[in-house]
């Protein structure tokens, strides 16, 4: 694997490859980041990773300096994937000069949800891709369900800005005890960790909720309001501190009306919540 570190030497690698498949990251790898890896390989030759603690979509109280960095660990996983370069740019070959220039999400999509606690958070990310994009000119790009609605996101800025790259979505890779993995888990102290469990637990929850609704023909806008903060209430009481729970279209975040909840395969429950001083999020297509 060639490691880079400048765009100058990523397009030189890259020079004339036509079905090149890139996995954006930040890095601290793990089993859900090798995952996108393997299926980038499923749909493209050469496969390229790019590592990069992006600073524009960390807010001014997150976790942007304590973000685990561990590139030594990390080239080696990605050696053993095969990966054919990998583009670890620093901050000043990504933002020489400051990044004025940015993508704006429309406020529908990108200030509901995530966006509505992580203010200013997709128009990082959107930046950030949108700038790795143009490095690489990818003709795929896998990214993971995990972050449901990054993945729309930046499918629909594709769309609107006709960037000839087609994005694959790749399933949540979790722990035997079904905590999604997340490069955040390593800030879980051993208690914590054990607790964790109730947040995908919780979802699992609803989803059987909506389920049992749809099966028996009587779930309401109503019945799902309800169940939505009794699954909060669930975790609140268990002592975390919960932005969200919510259920939502699959296909646009939007509120589901009467009419969306009626057949199978419509529906997605997203949640946010803090344990201790740790965000998680996870969610569950119902
Ligand atoms: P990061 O959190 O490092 O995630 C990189 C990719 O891995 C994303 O597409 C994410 O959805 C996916 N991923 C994370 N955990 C996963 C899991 N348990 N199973 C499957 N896929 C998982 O997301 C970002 O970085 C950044 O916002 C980025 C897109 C790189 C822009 O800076």
């Amino acid at each position: 694997m060639k490691v880079v570190h400048t765009i100058q030497e990523l397009r030189a690698q890259l020079r004339g490859q036509l079905r090149t498949a890139f996995v954006p990251t930040m890095g601290n790898l793990h089993e859900g980041h090798l995952s996108l890896m393997r299926l980038a390989a499923d749909h493209g030759d050469p496969v390229v990773a790019s590592i990069f603690v992006n600073r524009l979509q960390f807010g001014p109280n997150e976790d942007f300096d304590r973000y685990p960095r561990t590139l030594e660990d990390d080239i080696s996983k990605l050696e053993k994937e095969g990966v054919y370069v990998l583009f670890a740019p620093d901050e000043r070959e990504m933002y020489p000069v400051p990044q004025e220039y940015r993508v704006s999400p429309p406020q529908d999509l990108g200030d509901i949800l995530e966006g509505e606690f992580r203010p200013g958070f997709f128009i990082g990310v959107a930046t950030v891709v949108m700038k790795l994009f143009q490095c690489v000119q990818p003709q795929v790009s896998v990214f993971g369900k995990k972050d449901y609605q990054q993945l729309m996101i930046i499918r629909r800025m594709c769309g609107q800005f006709s960037i000839p790259t087609e994005i694959i979505p790749a399933e949540t890779i979790r722990e035997p005890d079904g905590l999604a993995m997340s490069s955040r888990n390593r800030y879980l102290s051993p208690e914590e960790r054990q607790e964790s469990v109730w947040l995908s637990r919780t979802l699992h929850e609803v989803a059987k909720r909506i389920r049992d609704g749809q099966a028996s023909c009587s779930l309401s806008v109503d019945d799902v309001a309800d169940i939505e903060s009794a699954a909060l209430q669930v975790l609140n009481q268990r002592g975390w501190k919960t932005d969200y729970v919510a259920v939502r279209r699959r296909t646009d975040l939007k509120l589901p009306a009467a009419q969306d909840l009626q057949s199978p395969g419509e529906l997605v429950v997203l949640a946010a919540s803090k344990l201790g001083a740790t965000r998680l999020i996870d969610n569950l297509e119902i």
